[in-house]
């Protein structure tokens, strides 16, 4: 049975989440690389279900279009009023008829879910043929409706906190918003609910105390972590979320054999992979597509956005958007890789450089205060300190080959479009703006004329005149 398909995965995501003060749409708020509505959604993906629907309201725009991102397979239903989890599910069932087999229902709002939890409920509904099977947590239930059950502790029902008696508040079992139905049942029950409540909704809790009235076993799952359940309704909570995930993403990589030498600091998308015995150090982001590669050494002090890291690499206080960094490359302190970017095997990027659209080629050298922008570096050259890539003419961005082995004297500007040939040299100081054939020379600057005792004749009685003086009368 428990191989049998799930038939859909309804995430319900109409609420408007008042408490986050946003203009954002509460579910469309980003942790650990991803909305918590492509949380959600990855999580349901995990059920590999045959239909997967995201119920839309406040907001629908925005969340239709980050579900339409996520999951571009995911059927959007829209309800128009947030008249309850009851409504929502109605305006489902009303809007693409019914589901035959299981139908799990979950919330856009809970980032910590695991897939494994949800397959867990999934398994022990099929196997099981309850009618409904509910998600529930143990611990402190404030806010979440009790599970109230009967002297021999078979389940009875749900009953919301707003509506509980003072012995239900007392429940410590609460319901964590995910359930596995009878997708049959379920559309046939919706209709029943009413909103004969403190909040005048339909809420979808009451579906089990029906199905229990016409006969139909109920049962529940109790879930093994329970931090899993916990929903984001503002932005501290999502904060408290973003940490536990990110431990979790951290503990994962740690158990793979990545050394991160400061937890509490190192921040990693659920979407990065990193290579056994890397080492990450304090301070560091790690987001997007980003692979670090085995043995890589990142940080401390390191943004990383959708960036590949070849094995053995080291980076040290770099900011890196979506380049490609060889095996072996040294790149920092305080690097700049801009999008573009393709850095050779062993190559050497060093301090305060910037480099955009560029490929840095096997064991070159960029090792001090230099921008490269739109530029091919051939293996082995050295670019000397300071060297300017002028790319840009005002109107339109130009390109500059620098050959192989060749060497860029320190503060050279490189006026593009221009070429350097393979083992050519340019002068420091000069501003080439003509290309230096293979093997030449190039010396583009102002010739050097000593005025012989200037200071003396010019600056009398200056220290500098007697400095000078002296070293005369030696
Ligand atoms: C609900 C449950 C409660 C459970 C809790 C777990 C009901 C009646 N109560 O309460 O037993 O302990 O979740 O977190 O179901 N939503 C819609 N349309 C609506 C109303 C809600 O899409 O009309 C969505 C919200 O966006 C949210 C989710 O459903 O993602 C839960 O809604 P919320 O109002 O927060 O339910 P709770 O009162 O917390
Ligand atoms: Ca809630």
């Amino acid at each position: 049975m428990s191989e049998s398909r799930v038939s859909a995965v309804l995430v319900l995501a109409a609420g408007e989440g008042t408490r986050m003060k946003s203009r954002v749409p509460k579910v469309v708020h980003p942790l650990c690389g991803r909305s918590m509505l492509g949380h959600a959604l990855a999580v349901a993906g995990e059920l590999d279900p045959e239909r997967l629907v995201v119920v839309v309201g406040h907001g629908r725009d925005q969340v239709s279009a980050e579900a339409a991102g996520q999951a571009p397979d995911a059927l959007i239903v829209v309800q128009d009023q947030q008249l309850g989890t009851g409504h929502a599910v109605r305006m489902v069932t009303e809007a693409l008829g019914v589901f035959q087999g299981t139908v799990v229902v979950t919330y856009g709002d809970m980032p910590l879910l695991r897939g494994q939890t949800l397959r867990e409920l999934v398994d022990v509904h099929s196997g099981s043929g309850n009618a409904v099977t509910v998600l529930t947590a143990r611990g402190n239930p404030a806010g979440y409706g009790r599970i109230v059950r009967d002297a021999d502790g078979s389940f009875l029902r749900i009953v919301e906190e707003r509506d509980a008696t003072p012995a239900e508040l007392a429940i410590d079992e609460y319901n964590s918003g995910c359930y596995a139905f009878d997708g049959v049942l379920l559309a046939d029950v919706i209709k029943r609910v009413t909103t004969d409540n403190t909040q005048q909704q339909e809420y979808l809790t009451d579906v089990v105390q029906i199905l229990r009235g016409d006969g139909h076993p109920i049962g529940t799952v109790l879930a093994a972590d329970v931090t899993e359940i916990a929903g984001v309704n503002d932005r501290v909570q999502l904060a408290a979320a973003r940490r536990a995930l990110n431990d979790r993403i951290l503990e994962h990589w740690m158990r793979a054999g990545v050394t991160i030498i400061d937890p509490a600091s190192t921040w990693v998308d659920v979407t990065v992979t990193i290579g056994q015995d890397a080492e990450i150090g304090p301070q560091t982001q790690l987001t997007g597509a980003t692979a670090i590669g085995a043995g890589a050494r990142i940080g401390p002090g390191c943004l990383l956005e959708d960036t590949v890291v070849g094995e053995d690499a080291v980076l040290l206080h770099a900011v890196c958007r979506q380049a490609e960094i060889g095996a072996g490359a040294t790149v920092g302190p305080y690097a700049f890789l801009r999008p573009g970017t393709l850095i050779g095997q062993d190559a050497h990027i060093g301090c305060h450089v910037e480099l955009k659209n560029a490929h840095v080629g096997v064991g070159a050298k960029v090792p001090h205060l230099t921008y490269v922008g739109d530029a091919n570096i051939g293996t082995g050259a050295n670019i000397g300190a300071g060297t300017i890539f002028a790319n840009y003419d005002g109107v339109a961005k130009n390109h500059t080959d620098v050959g192989e082995h060749a060497f860029v004297g320190s503060n050279s500007v490189l006026v593009a479009p221009v070429a350097v040939g393979d083992g050519a040299y340019t002068a420091a100081g000069s501003v080439i703006a003509e290309d230096v054939a293979p093997g030449d020379l190039g010396i583009a600057r102002g010739r050097q004329h000593n005025s012989q005792g200037w200071v003396e004749r010019n600056r009398v009685g200056t220290r500098s005149a007697e400095a000078a003086k002296r070293v005369r009368s030696e």
